[in-house]
This record gives structure tokens, C-alpha cells and sequence, in this order.
């Protein structure tokens, strides 16, 4: 299948081009559980992916799905705030990390991700990588969410530590309206 040329497409892309078997990697916004069983199919038998939801809903549907495909003893689901994702892992330890904000597709559109969230989550999800490991950010604005987390998201790429780590923001500039924008990071070795 090909991969559709936006800010998801590349993310798998990127994501895929770092992730070995056996890997413990984060799928930080769990949603209907696509992201999470892509992942799943990249760290194969010995690996382990932690997926982070605040809503039932979502959790639910992950589960379904991570079932339905054969990984549910690879996949570990967390109901909760991605800002706590410290406290489920320690730091050095995850290769990749996917944030793919916004609301739940077809779920409530009253509840999605807002920066007073996702920078800490982020900022925490950082110091989880191990050297060379790699994070992607697909992040949403317009509609229902508005533009504040994207507005502060920007704000705080700006201020990440270079000697640390390379962060990559995208755009579609000839593309009109809110299109999602993919975000890249990776940690140096
Ligand atoms: C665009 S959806 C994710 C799509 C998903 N990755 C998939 O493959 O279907 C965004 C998700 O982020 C979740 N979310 C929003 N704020 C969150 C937070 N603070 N912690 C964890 N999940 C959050 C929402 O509940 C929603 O399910």
C-alpha cells in the first residue's frame, strides 16, 4: 500500500526507518489504535509498545484492535495523561515515540490535546529516548482545538537544546487551510 504523502504518512516513515525488533517504543495518543498496531508490527515478537490514552473510548478501541491483529501481548494500554509517561518509563530507555494529537476520530471532539499537556509530555518523552532514538509529533490545528497548542508547540520546538537533539518542523506551504504539519526529533548519540 502506498503511503499517503502527509504529516501521519511521513511520521510512519520516519518512525519506521529507526525502529528495530525488539525495541520498547511509545504510542503516546492511542486513538482508535492504528498507530499503536503499526508499531506493534515494527518491534515484532520481543518488543513492547506503551500506548497512552485519557479516554475509555479509545483504550477500548486499541484494545479491539491490538487483538484483532495478534499483539496483545506485545502492547501494554495506559488510561491516562501523557505527561505521566515518566512514571511507566525510565529514562534512556524508549526508541521511539509517536504524539499524533488532536481529538479521537469519531469520537468527542470536545476532548483533544492541549499544550498544557503535550509540552510536558513531550519534554518528558525527550529525556525516555535513548541516544539516537527518535520522536514524531503530527500536530493539528483549526476547527474545535484551535490553534493554541500548535502556537505554543512551535514556541516550545524553539527553545529544545541543540546539543541534544535536532528538531525538524514541517509544512505543506502550497497546501491551503489547517493542514496537520509533521514534526521530527531525534536525539543525538
Ligand atoms: C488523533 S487521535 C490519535 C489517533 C491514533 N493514534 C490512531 O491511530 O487512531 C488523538 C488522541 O489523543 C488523545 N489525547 C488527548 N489528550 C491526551 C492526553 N493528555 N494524554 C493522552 N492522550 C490524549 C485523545 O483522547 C485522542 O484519542
Amino acid at each position: 500500500m502506498e503511503t499517503p504523502l502527509n504529516a501521519l504518512g511521513f511520521s510512519h516513515q520516519f518512525i519506521a526507518a529507526h525502529v528495530c525488533e525488539g525495541d520498547l517504543v511509545i504510542d503516546a495518543t492511542a486513538g482508535r489504535g492504528r498507530d499503536t498496531v503499526f508499531l506493534a508490527s515494527l518491534v515484532g515478537k520481543s518488543g513492547r509498545v506503551l500506548a497512552f490514552d485519557i479516554q475509555e473510548e479509545a483504550i477500548r478501541s486499541t484494545e479491539a484492535l491490538v487483538r484483532a491483529h495478534g499483539y496483545s501481548d506485545r502492547v501494554r494500554l495506559i488510561r491516562g495523561d501523557h505527561a505521566e509517561l515518566a512514571s511507566h518509563v525510565g529514562p534512556g530507555t524508549v526508541k521511539a515515540i509517536m504524539f499524533n494529537l488532536g481529538w479521537l476520530p469519531g469520537g468527542d471532539h470536545s476532548v483533544f490535546s492541549r499544550a498544557e499537556s503535550s509540552v510536558p509530555a513531550i519534554k518528558a518523552g525527550l529525556e525516555a529516548l535513548v541516544p539516537g532514538g527518535v520522536m514524531s509529533v503530527c500536530v493539528y490545528c483549526g476547527r474545535e482545538c484551535g490553534y493554541d497548542e500548535k502556537e505554543k508547540l512551535l514556541g516550545f520546538f524553539r527553545t529544545v537544546d541543540s546539543s541534544r537533539f535536532t528538531v525538524c518542523v514541517t509544512d505543506f506551504v502550497n497546501r491551503s487551510g489547517d493542514f496537520p504539519i509533521p514534526v521530527f526529533i531525534m536525539k543525538q548519540t
